[in-house]
């Protein structure tokens, strides 16, 4: 049998819609709480994956450049269960690029890890199995799970005993005209990862325990709301999941702030816009950015509003897209 070596893949971030923030104390990086999302059409992470047996240690190249070691590291722990799961003993290079702004908030490490995984697994010649490549992505960032299907996905909360643990579709791209918009505030890197925030906030933070306890009701209330494709039911609950994560978030001591002011400017605009019947809802993840959930009809007319807003500096219209998926195969 011959085995291809190399492979392509391309993902889109998604945006949680029913925040996932906070880790299970029991290993195996699983979720706290269940999230939601949905998968973005207009942002794209392609990477390439090459196992070579010239090499004696993976590589990561991230934007045309030599990653930063932390970054390399979560990329090994990927390639070390696709190796152990493929039989392959030979080291990757791994080449991957963005299209906007990498670990700004905009979840480029949801796209990054669900294309690594599809194309590590193609790579290697294990069979294209977005399941395995959900839980895959999920066991190195557990937003990335989300990315390997399109539309809206979910993730339940781990449990005590779990080991393996994907994502599911909720539904297709094509079963609800949403458009999110996201109204980029700053360029540049965040100042607190995600991974970093969540386990401060876990661990110092006395509204945590409430995060945790609250987060099922919404995501239930999320869910119905999307297979109903009920605005109007959706918007309320999307932003109280995204302002009781920023909640325990600021409770934390000291305090995880992901708001700038343009932020805080970015939300009382949404709320203008609602008030003059411009139908919009807000979501925020780990940084700056303000994103607005709205009808497809509508997205031009709420990136307008957004851009008024003093500190954004630019909008991007996003509609639902596609999982994660080979492009290229050797
Ligand atoms: C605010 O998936 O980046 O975007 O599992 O530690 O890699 P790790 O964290 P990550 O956290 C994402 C947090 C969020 C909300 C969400 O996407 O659900």
């Amino acid at each position: 049998m011959t085995r291809p070596l190399e492979a392509v893949a391309i993902a889109h971030p998604n945006i949680a819609l029913a925040k996932y923030w906070g880790k299970r104390p029991f290993g195996h990086n699983l979720p706290a709480v269940p999230s939601l999302s949905v998968t973005l059409s207009g942002m794209l992470t392609k990477t390439r994956v090459a196992f070579d047996p010239s090499i004696a240690e993976d590589v990561l190249i991230l934007n045309r450049a030599e990653a930063p070691a932390h970054e390399t590291k979560r990329v090994r722990s990927l390639l070390a269960r696709v190796r152990e799961l493929s039989g392959i003993s030979y080291k990757a290079r791994v080449e991957s690029t963005n299209d906007f702004p990498t670990a700004s908030g905009l979840a480029s490490s949801a796209s990054a890890f669900s294309a690594l995984a599809v194309a590590a697994m193609r790579a290697a010649g294990l069979p294209d199995d977005a399941s395995q490549a959900s839980d895959l992505a999920r066991k190195t960032s557990v937003s990335a799970a989300r990315s390997a299907f399109g539309g809206f996905a979910k993730l339940r909360a781990g449990v005590e005993g779990d080991v393996d643990l994907p994502a599911e579709s909720v539904a297709p791209a094509e079963h609800w005209d949403l458009a999110v918009v996201v109204a980029v505030t700053r360029e540049g890197p965040k100042e607190v990862g995600s991974t970093e925030g969540m386990q401060h906030t876990a661990d110092t933070s006395p509204y945590f325990p409430t995060w945790v306890e609250s987060a099922p009701a919404l995501f239930a209330r999320i869910e119905a709301a999307v297979l109903a494709r009920d605005l109007g039911a959706l918007g309320p609950a999307v932003e109280q999941s995204a302002l009781a994560m920023h909640a325990a978030a600021l409770a934390a001591a000291p305090a995880t702030v992901y708001f700038t002011g343009a932020t805080v400017e970015a939300i009382r605009a949404v709320r203008a816009m609602r008030s003059r019947g411009l139908e919009g809802y807000l979501t925020i993840d780990a940084g700056p950015h303000v994103k607005v959930v709205t009808r497809g009809a509508d997205a031009k007319e709420v990136a307008r509003a957004m851009e008024e807003v003093p500190g954004v500096l630019r909008t991007i219209i996003t509609t639902p897209g596609e999982g994660a998926r080979v492009i290229e195969s050797a």
